[in-house]
């Protein structure tokens, strides 16, 4: 199911206003950030799935000194066998990590070969690890080692295929921030994504959005704001201050899949002024009006849950299966109360089969329109029919 920010209904009590394609003033371009370890293949395909989502950038695959074979691309990427796009038909940028220029593009242009719809270069990682062989946050240090690593890349790859980056501001402090996004832009890469943070200052607020607009203003090539876009209000924001129309979301985007819906709302709502960022308060977790949301419920939510174990259960060990369910539940419980309730049921079980029954029978509820706290766990489901009269005791 993708929905279509055109057919989204705005809540009842602001009238009857729909935002569609002609009311839209300026839209945003919306990137999915890259997730090492949560936001994969299969939970790319939800989101991109719910829509509002222009384009993904994949978790980081590490170059050493040695070429990869075709296999360990398309296992973190798998859209590569699929025209490099999701499943809804978004297209995913690879994203290299590494330190060594000769490396890089060497493996950049094999990874070509596959037809990515362009590659990412990642220069802000922060691990220790990653660190330590002077790859990701570490390069901000060294910007004429960035400029060499974009050239390089830039000239093993066709040149009708995008090279990106995404960097932090620095590593200590911000003081080469400039010279870093010079550099990325010198070397030839075509957009750059700011993560407006320092390594030092790992993922503590506030996100330094202001330092962007600083970036804009020495570079020509498009720059993506990202960090601590949480709701519309800080989408809003960002944009204000940032001055960028391109936004990355991270972990907003995995807290409220119907983020980047919502953004795309407002900005097309005549109630939205993007241009104030409607005088949000940073950080906040409430959205911008009810004017400007979306309704992407519990409800609605729940067949995306439900496709996501299902592919879950496909890709993974079945020892690893409840973990990634349980991984997103705790994101989602942070903006759907429902998911608090259902973190505190799924957290105590493990068995694939148990965790279907419960999924089935919430999604059952959640159609009968009951509260939350009415689902439970019977133990017999027969497929096809309404479950039985719940038994006493509530997991
Ligand atoms: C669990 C996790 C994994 C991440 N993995 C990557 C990665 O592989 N490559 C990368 O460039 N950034 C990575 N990031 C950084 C995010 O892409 C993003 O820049 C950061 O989370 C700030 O955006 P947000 O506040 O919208 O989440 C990761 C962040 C988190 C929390």
């Amino acid at each position: 199911m993708k929905i279509d920010p055109a057919l989204v209904q705005l809540p009842a009590e602001n009238g009857p206003a729909e935002v569609g394609p002609c009311a839209s003033r300026t839209r945003m371009t919306i990137l999915l950030a890259p997730m090492e370890g949560l936001l994969d293949f299969v939970l790319r395909d939800i989101l991109t799935r719910v829509g509002g989502v222009d384009r993904c950038v994949s978790e980081f695959i590490r170059v050493t000194n040695t070429l990869l074979p075709d296999h360990v691309f398309t296992r973190v990427v798998p859209e590569l066998l699929n025209g490099g796009c999701t499943f809804a038909g978004v297209p995913v940028r690879p994203q290299l990590l590494g330190s060594d220029p000769v490396c890089l593009a060497e493996n950049a242009g094999r990874l070509a070969v596959l037809r990515p719809p362009g590659i990412d270069l990642n220069f802000g990682c922060p691990a220790r690890t990653v660190n330590r062989h002077g790859g990701g946050a570490a390069l901000l240090d060294q910007p004429e080692l960035l400029l060499a690593i974009c050239a390089a890349v830039r000239r093993a790859v066709p040149i009708d295929m995008p090279v990106s980056a995404k960097m932090r501001l620095g590593v200590h402090d911000d003081s080469r921030a400039l010279e870093c996004a010079l550099a990325i832009e010198s070397g030839g890469a075509s957009e750059l994504v700011v993560h407006a943070r320092t390594k030092a200052d790992a993922y503590r607020p506030p996100a330094y959005w202001e330092r962007i607009a600083d970036i804009r203003a020495v570079v020509r090539i498009p720059v993506v704001a990202n960090g601590e876009i949480w709701n519309v209000q800080d989408a809003l924001r960002c944009r204000a201050v940032s001055g960028s129309d391109s936004l990355m979301l991270g972990r907003g985007m995995v807290t409220d899949p119907g983020l980047a819906l919502a953004i795309q709302a407002a900005m097309a709502s005549p109630d939205a002024n993007p241009a104030s960022g409607v005088g949000a308060q940073p950080g906040s977790t409430e959205r911008a009006s009810p004017a400007l949301c979306p309704v992407i419920n519990w409800a609605t939510l729940l067949p995306f849950i439900n496709d996501f174990w299902r592919l879950v259960g496909t890709r993974l060990e079945r020892r690893q299966q409840a973990g990634r369910l349980k991984q997103w539940l705790n994101f989602l419980r942070r903006h759907h109360p429902e998911a608090e309730l259902a973190y505190g049921v799924l957290r105590t079980l493990s068995e694939p089969a148990a965790i279907d029954q419960w999924l089935a029978l919430a999604a059952f509820n959640a159609l009968q329109n009951q509260a939350p706290e009415t689902v439970w766990l019977t133990n017999a489901i027969h497929p096809g029919e309404p479950p039985s009269k719940p038994r006493q005791g509530l997991l």
